[in-house]
């Protein structure tokens, strides 16, 4: 069956140097101080009382653990953490949280303690006395210590991270578990040091300018507020906050890299005819931060501010017609991500036409995807009263309605409401059109979580607005899929780093053309979608020459596109199934066919579009034979991408 929708989609300072820092002993370097024992540090527990670092080291081995709570990836390890202290208390090890610098007061330690549900001592450095001592800079970073206080092994926990952004899909090994198993066993330990991956322990910086030509409050805070503060605020995707001046000195190093490198903010379309919403930053803005970063983070006159920016709260367009829901589910703190299917059954007794549709994730700190489907043969129904029936392991973590699939909703939809991604915004559709939405209809919800190291619960909500007049021109898609040969089948053998898949789809009647959103999975490397008119010269839709995965979104042109009978469509795509991938799925690598499991691909190019003459849009596919050419006819042109 062709399935063509498949898209998913924290010790108070005083140093009480029992002696000065001890020699380096036998092979450990200076440089990175293992071999060497740890004067006694007095920080502060999260009710602000005085502890000794040491007071809380384990008989046998003890592991000291530099921590941030805005740091996502310290977060993911908080209940590996736990589960290694409940793990090795009994084999006198002790694990030991230090929460570096003074952005969070006691009250918020114990408040993120809590939250984690951590169960080992979590103490707080604000001045940086531990870190110092330890020569600590990244968080998180793990120190093993002896039962004499010499750091035996320093580094990362595990290989999770390959970078800052890149998750590895497996981990393949457990440094930190090594080196005290083998501590513990009286071995060598093989590698004492590792590079810990994760956030930069910015120190106090003494020789902060406060103005210059560049200011923070006249110069920054505008473009930030605009450009950034969508995301990066409380409880909103971003990792971190960027409201404060000096949220944004901490984080100053990264924010000119990342918008130099124009990885910030996310938008990854290259090429294609001016969109909507482009979240692109101007190459003025670019200049601006990177000169206050250069100048070292002038602070300037909080007069010069522009007022704070107000984000809506609430339905964005005013109260919708219809609201679903998808219930509560819950997420666990640690794994891979979730993809979960919600039914949500409309129960409208006559069929409706959608003019807008807005996605509203309970949770935003997790919530990383909305796609919305139709659902006209109950078969989601089916397939929640399916997980319903499956037996249930004691210790499953995530749980609640809905089931399920891949990276796709596990049936062919009958139609789309578009999605949702971070920082997108509701929109109407173009003037006279909508989605059709047919009486009795399930909307199915296939959303992407993060896990933020968390037990979360998230109830996202989807708001329908319906026109208040007949429409004439339904909302529809045309679809281009990429295979090999002609074909859409394909197949990427285990190796191949540059694999390429090409498709193309002619229309045979006019259409206006309104969007586009290209679609693979995880070892996409490059997609492109382009048009040709008849006789005329090709024009790209859009081209995504770094692709990824989380960032995928269905791109709005700015002014529709007229496409007249005969225009063809065409998918090219780039993919990469070595082991040199990091973002492949199988490791070692496999033979990778089709379909829409994450270690399956997939090729699409969706384009929304309407058209004059009533009914479907009619299309030709590559050089199928005819009977595919029917069912794929039948299903595209009921599967409209948004
Ligand atoms: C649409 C939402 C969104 C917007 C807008 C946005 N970011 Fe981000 N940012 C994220 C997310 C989500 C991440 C985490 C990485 C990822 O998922 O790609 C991130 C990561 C980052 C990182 C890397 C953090 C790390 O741990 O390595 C930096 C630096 C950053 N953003 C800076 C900015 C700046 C500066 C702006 C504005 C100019 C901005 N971002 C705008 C969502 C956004």
């Amino acid at each position: 069956m062709m399935k063509l929708m498949r898209r998913e989609w924290s010790l108070t300072l005083a140093v009480l140097l029992s002696g000065t820092t001890a020699a380096v002993a036998g092979n450990g370097r200076p440089a990175d101080r293992v071999g060497s024992t740890v004067p006694s540090v007095a920080l502060s527990d999260s009710s602000g009382k005085p502890v000794d670092l040491q007071s809380l080291h384990g008989n046998k081995a003890t592991i000291v653990v530099f921590l941030s709570f805005e740091c996502p990836i310290c977060t993911s390890y908080l209940q590996p953490l736990g589960e290694m202290f409940d793990a090795y208390r009994s084999k006198g090890t002790a694990v030991v949280g230090v929460v570096v610098g003074d952005d969070e007061t006691s009250a918020d330690v114990a408040r993120q303690i809590k939250e984690f549900r951590i169960t080992f001592p979590v103490l707080r450095d604000d001045k940086h006395i531990a870190a110092d001592a330890f020569g600590a800079a990244i968080t998180p970073e793990a120190f093993l210590l002896d039962d004499k206080g010499v750091i035996r092994y320093r580094g990362r926990i595990d290989n999770r991270y390959a970078s800052r952004v890149r998750q590895n899909t497996q981990v393949t090994n457990h440094d930190l578990r090594q080196a005290l198993d083998n501590l513990l066993a009286d071995k060598p330990i093989a590698t004492p040091v590792t590079k810990a991956v994760g956030c930069a322990i910015s120190r106090e910086q003494k020789t902060l300018a406060h103005t210059g030509s560049v200011t923070f409050y006249r110069d920054v805070l505008p473009i930030v507020q605009n450009r950034c503060q969508a995301c990066h605020r409380p409880g909103e995707v971003g990792p971190f906050s960027l409201m404060t001046y000096r949220q944004a000195v901490n984080w100053a190093g990264d924010i000119k890299d990342y918008t130099q490198s124009r990885r910030m903010p996310p938008w990854k379309p290259t090429e294609g005819p001016p969109f909507l919403h482009e979240r692109k930053l101007a190459d003025q803005e670019i200049a601006t931060i990177a000169s206050w970063v250069d100048a070292g983070t002038p602070e300037g006159d909080s007069h010069d501010a522009p007022p704070p920016r107000h984000f809506v709260e609430g339905w964005q367009r005013g109260t919708p017609d219809l609201v679903l829901e998808s219930g509560d589910f819950q997420v666990g703190p640690s794994g891979r991500d979730v993809f979960r299917c919600y039914v949500m059954p409309t129960s409208l007794p006559e069929d409706k036409y959608v003019t807008a549709v807005e996605v509203r994730p309970g949770n935003s700190r997790i919530a990383h995807h909305a796609l919305l489907f139709l659902d006209t043969m109950a078969q989601g129904r089916k397939l929640e009263a399916d997980e319903n029936k499956r037996p249930k392991k004691a210790d499953e973590i995530d749980k609640g309605p809905g089931y399920f699939s891949g990276m796709g909703v596990g049936f062919l939809p009958r139609g789309s409401l578009g999605g949702w991604a971070p920082g997108q915004i509701s929109r109407e559709l173009p003037e006279g059109t909508a989605y059709f939405l047919p009486k009795g209809a399930d909307v199915v919800m296939q959303m992407h979580y993060h896990r933020d190291g968390r037990l979360e619960t998230d109830r996202t909500r989807v708001g329908l607005y319906f026109a208040k007049k007949p429409i004439a021109r339904r909302f529809q898609g045309i679809v281009t899929a990429g295979g090999q040969a002609g074909f859409r089948a394909f197949f990427i053998p285990p190796g191949a780093n540059h694999l390429r898949l090409h498709g193309r789809t002619w229309i045979e009647q006019d259409c206006d053309i309104y969007s586009v959103m290209p679609h693979m999975h995880l070892i996409g490397r490059d997609i492109k979608v382009t048009m040709t008119p008849p006789g005329g010269a090709t024009m790209t839709l859009v081209h995504i020459p770094d692709w990824d995965y989380n960032w995928q979104e269905t791109y709005f042109f700015k002014e529709p596109i007229h496409a007249k009978a005969g225009t063809k469509f065409e998918v090219e795509a780039f993919y990469d199934n070595s082991a040199a991938n990091p973002n492949n799925p199988n490791n070692p690598p496999k033979m990778v066919t089709f379909g829409e499991q994450t270690t399956n691909e997939m090729c699409f190019g969706f384009i929304g579009a309407t058209t004059d003459r009533p009914g479907r849009i009619r299309m030709r596919f590559n050089e199928q034979p005819r009977n595919a050419q029917r069912a794929l006819n039948r299903q595209s042109s009921d599967t409209r991408p948004p």
